[in-house]
């Protein structure tokens, strides 16, 4: 006979009356979950009327992203999330993500990141060519143009777009994620209010819907397409062996809610890695000779790094992980239950919003000694203590993980390897440099001086 024990979940201290937890995860979230690493397996917290369950433990984290049927995309950020960019990939419940990703992956297999890579390597190389001597820069600011440039730069390369165009579209991405996360942990009516009445938000709506709407079109009107993401997107739409016939087609509409999905799960996430991991370069010395080290042997002329070199820059990837253990660009994500279900110990009634941290579980002291310090070497291979495979949830896991994956980790590398082997990055005196976590987890406030390494 088998007996089952259910533990009654423990509520976070701190809780206000009627607003909950609310107070502190807009103040100080970090903080916030800082203090609930003790809690071993899971933890009720609340923000307003809803009492979710913020999971602790790195095997339970993964078993609920690995079963997405029982734990499916919700919660206030997706349903926050639906309101911004539709139902896509990102955004979709389990019963149509099989089919979304069926006809997106083939445009992320290994044969498309050399062309990938290049396009990159272009922008990287255009952007530390038109920095100078002695400028001052915001680093996020300068990593998120770089991002949205990347971005667009390889899902469509065909000229689509003017530069106006181009740039009106990334000041309309940045505008539409700002804000987004304060819209999650007020109440719901509060949020929707707060966007029917922001007049630039709607306008930014407006305008990056008719973009990739006119993106769409202008694909569709070609006769060959050009290896970029797009258009490989589209080959396999058009080819009825790969996409299994016209039930399995994306509609126009789709493949643009497609580009928003892309240009608003990818450009902040994509600016905040290499700005981490300038950031904790600058104030390491000691890793910084390192990487400086390593960039001068495979970069030796101040070249852009190509798709190649990545395997010859072992010490970047590891800066560049342990910047994004360290701040996961997205530190907290949420699911809701489909059906009563169990975790761990505790029974979990349907309906139940449950949120997962890739900051709380990479925060833990029993997985990351010392989880506090910037160590890129804990993710050396031969390092005995290596941080098991599920503890490192920067990217998810299971059949949701980012599609943007090994996208982000080639931008990456190629950006901090290139922008290292260029320039150096020298901090501004004073700067009050704070974590903001926002959507995504941002270096606000750093600036730093350029000094010419190599012309
Ligand atoms: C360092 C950069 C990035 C990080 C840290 C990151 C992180 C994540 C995480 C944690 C998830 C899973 C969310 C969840 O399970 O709730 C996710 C999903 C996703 N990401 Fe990324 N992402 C990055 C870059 C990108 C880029 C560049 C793109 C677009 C090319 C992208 C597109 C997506 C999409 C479409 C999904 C949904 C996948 C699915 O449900 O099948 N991401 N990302």
């Amino acid at each position: 006979m088998r007996i089952e024990t259910h533990t009654a979940l423990t509520t976070a201290p701190g809780a206000l009356p009627l607003i909950g937890h609310s107070v502190s995860l807009l103040r100080d979230p970090l903080r916030f979950l800082n203090s609930l690493t003790g809690y071993s397996d899971l933890v009720r917290i609340r923000i307003g009327p809803l009492k979710p369950v913020l999971v602790c433990d790195p095997e339970l984290s993964h078993q609920v992203f690995a079963d997405d049927r029982t734990f499916d995309k919700g919660g206030p950020l997706y349903d926050r999330a639906r309101d911004i960019m539709g139902n896509s990939l990102l955004t979709c419940p389990h019963n149509q993500h099989r089919r979304f990703r069926r006809l997106l992956q083939p445009a992320f297999t290994p044969q498309n990141y050399p062309r990938y890579a290049s396009a990159m390597a272009h922008e990287v190389g255009r952007l530390v060519d038109s920095w100078s001597e002695g400028q001052a820069i915001t680093v996020l600011d300068e990593m998120t143009t770089l991002a949205a440039r990347c971005l667009t730069g390889t899902l469509f390369t065909d000229n689509t777009l003017s530069p106006e165009a181009q740039a009106d579209l990334i000041s309309d991405v940045k505008h539409i994620l700002a804000g987004a996360y304060v819209r999650t942990v007020i109440p719901p009516q509060l949020a929707r209010l707060a966007l029917l009445s922001d007049h630039r938000y709607q306008q930014a709506r407006k305008r990056l819907d008719a973009t990739a709407a006119h993106i769409v079109r202008s694909y569709r009107a070609r006769d060959a397409g050009s290896g970029d993401l797009l258009s490989i997107i589209m080959s396999i739409q058009d080819n009825p062996t790969l996409s299994e016939g016209n039930a399995q087609h994306l509609s126009n509409d789709e493949l643009a809610k497609v580009i928003l999905n892309f240009l608003l799960a990818g450009t902040e996430t994509l600016a905040n890695a290499p700005a981490w991991s300038l950031y904790l370069l600058a104030r390491s010395p000691q890793a910084s000779k390192r990487l400086h080290d390593e960039v001068d042997h495979v970069l030796p002329n101040g070249q852009a790094a190509g798709y190649d070199d990545q395997t010859r820059l072992p010490f970047t990837a590891r800066v560049i992980t342990e910047a994004m253990r360290l701040y996961p660009p997205v530190w907290i994500t949420s699911r809701r239950t489909t059906t009563d279900t169990h975790l761990g110990r505790h029974s979990i009634p349907q309906g139940t919003i449950v949120l997962l941290s890739p900051y709380l579980i990479h925060h833990r002291p029993d997985i990351y000694p010392n989880p506090e310090s910037f160590d890129p070497d804990r993710w050396e291979n031969q390092q005995p203590h290596k941080p098991p495979r599920n503890a490192f949830a920067a990217f998810g896991s299971g059949a949701r993980k980012c599609i943007g994956d090994t996208f982000s980790m080639t931008e990456s590398t190629i950006a901090v390897a290139t922008i290292c082997a260029r320039w150096h990055i020298e901090p501004l005196p004073d700067q009050n440099i704070r974590v903001t976590a926002q959507a995504v987890l941002q270096p606000k406030n750093f600036q730093a001086r350029l000094t010419r390494r190599r012309a």
